[in-house]
């Protein structure tokens, strides 16, 4: 299965610390952001990773991580997003690269501590659909929230005034070749945006939606709250463990140290 990063958007909420350099470059303790979701998938299993990106600082990209190698990848892609349309519209952007595969996609401000091998291979073995990752939060009118009923999702509500649950879909998505032929047919929000929740809304409707919750922290990092505690929580426990034959998690950042 093959992965998608999106690191576009212009990153406002953190202005001016986004005004001469794009978010996902930011540091998050001892890293730039953008190396947590690229860690996150490679520890999943994930080999072939396209990163969307936007905004004037592109190159940067291309400077700060090369071809990959410094994750043990091959190769790595890039695709650009012109402008700020919404999380499915960078999406859009990958549709040629999935070449009809499953994906698996992460946003570019998500830190995860724990591995997501698991449910990345109950998804492999799932017969298409799509399969979200769910995680308790004390905040949840920040993100988009899941109803779930007798075991199903069967709503997600983006940035709701009442919450219906506590339980946020973090930026964890993993969806079959139907994603791009459900955001062709999509409109913009209220906000212009092409939004995630309503390309997680059609796999619902569609009855294609599976749920796994997340074990372990997760956070983004998108506002001057969440970067700090993304911060915090890295420094003392780091991110993206791996499992250990034992059931006790490891931190390993392969390669990391070694890519100039
Ligand atoms: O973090 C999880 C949350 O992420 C979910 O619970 C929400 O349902 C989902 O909409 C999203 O909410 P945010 O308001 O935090 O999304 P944000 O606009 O901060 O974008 C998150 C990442 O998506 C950002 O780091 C880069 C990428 N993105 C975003 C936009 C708007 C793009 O690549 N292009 C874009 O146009």
């Amino acid at each position: 299965m093959k992965g998608v990063i999106l690191a576009g958007g212009l990153g406002t909420r953190l202005s001016p610390l986004t005004r001469v350099t794009n978010k996902h470059l930011l540091p998050v303790y001892d890293k730039p952001m953008i190396y947590y979701p690229i860690q996150c998938l490679v520890n999943a299993g994930i080999e072939e990773i396209m990163i969307v990106t936007g905004g004037n600082d592109a190159g940067d990209f291309l400077r700060l991580l090369g071809n990959g190698s410094g994750f043990g990848l091959q190769d790595l892609h890039y695709t650009y997003q012109e402008g700020e349309g919404g999380i499915a519209d960078a999406l859009r952007l990958a549709e040629h690269f999935a070449d009809g595969g499953k994906i698996v996609v992460v946003l570019g401000d998500n830190i995860i501590e724990n591995n997501i091998r698991r449910p990345v291979e109950e998804f492999l073995a799932q017969d298409g659909g799509a399969k979200c990752l769910l995680k308790e939060v004390t905040d949840p009118e920040r993100f988009g929230v899941a109803e779930v009923r007798d075991g199903r999702i069967v709503q997600i509500e983006e940035k709701p005034s009442k919450p219906k649950s506590n339980l946020a879909v973090i930026g964890v998505y993993m969806f079959d070749h139907q994603v791009f032929e459900i955001i062709h047919d999509q409109k913009p929000s209220a906000r212009g945006e092409l939004e995630i929740t309503d390309v997680n809304n059609a796999y619902i409707k569609r009855g294609q939606m599976t749920y796994d919750i997340l074990d372990g922290w997760w956070t983004d990092a998108g506002t001057f709250k969440s970067l700090d505690r993304a911060w915090r929580l890295v420094a003392q426990d780091g991110a993206n463990k791996l499992d250990e034959p034992d059931g006790s998690k490891r931190h390993v950042d392969k390669g990391l140290d070694d890519h100039a």
